[in-house]
């Protein structure tokens, strides 16, 4: 089994990374194999609601770790998604990078490589925002048939700096116990798989917007 990690932030060795590698520890305990998937710190382009991913099946943006992180998808049996916390909210690379993951994925193969699987937002702030910062993030999960792991608190520590994710212990402790969980998902499903059971095909016919023209 494998987890696939997103660092979402420019920083490969702050404090989102340190949170990773604290549920990578109990994945890796377990014999979970993990791989954390860093964002970076170059430019991502923001989705521009193209479609061509219909057509060519990956982003049509293939400068940047998009595609390459839609590829690995394919292989990984859940999900860690981590952002610091910008203004309250995720920070921006993640935002884009999402956008065009989720997009890209419902309209190339119906979420295909990332519905039915176990997945996490984490989130770290010096301060605040955390809530909202985690609000957002769990957005991708709902709307994609994702199956969100819920911890013994809100999935956020606290950290200026990586070296003061230790100050933090009921955060480390939170993300110790969604590891857990996560596994404990994992291995459900996979038992689930084992006895051929077999996730629903969900009814996709209606799409009504909310706007009615003409009535
Ligand atoms: C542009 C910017 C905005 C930030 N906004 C917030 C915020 O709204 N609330 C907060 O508590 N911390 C905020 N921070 C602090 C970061 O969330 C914090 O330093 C975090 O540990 C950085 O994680 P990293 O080392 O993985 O990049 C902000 C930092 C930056 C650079």
């Amino acid at each position: 089994m494998k987890v696939l990690m997103l660092n979402g932030s420019h920083n490969q060795d702050g404090s989102t990374r340190a949170g990773l590698d604290e549920m990578a520890k109990v994945f890796s305990a377990e014999g979970v194999e993990t791989e954390v998937f860093t964002v970076g710190g170059k430019p991502v382009a923001d989705c521009i609601g193209c479609g061509k991913c219909a057509e060519l099946k990956r982003c049509v943006f293939a400068n940047d770790a998009v595609n390459e992180f839609a590829e690995k998808a394919k292989c990984a049996d859940g999900f860690v998604f981590g952002s610091p916390v910008y203004y309250a909210h995720p920070t921006g690379r993640v935002l884009s990078f999402l956008d065009r993951l989720f997009f890209s994925s419902r309209l190339a193969n119906g979420y295909a490589n990332l519905r039915h699987k176990p997945a996490a937002a984490i989130v770290v702030a010096r301060r605040a925002g955390t809530s909202a910062c985690y609000d957002v993030m769990n957005k991708y999960l709902g709307i994609s048939q994702m199956l969100n792991v819920g911890s013994t608190y809100w999935n956020e520590f606290h950290a200026l700096t990586k070296e003061d994710v230790p100050g933090d212990p009921e955060g480390l402790q939170t993300l110790r116990n969604l590891a857990r969980n996560m596994i404990y998902v994992m291995k459900c499903l996979k038992a689930g798989r084992d006895a051929g059971i077999m996730p629903p095909a969900a009814k996709e016919e209606v799409f009504t917007n909310f706007v009615r023209r003409g009535e």
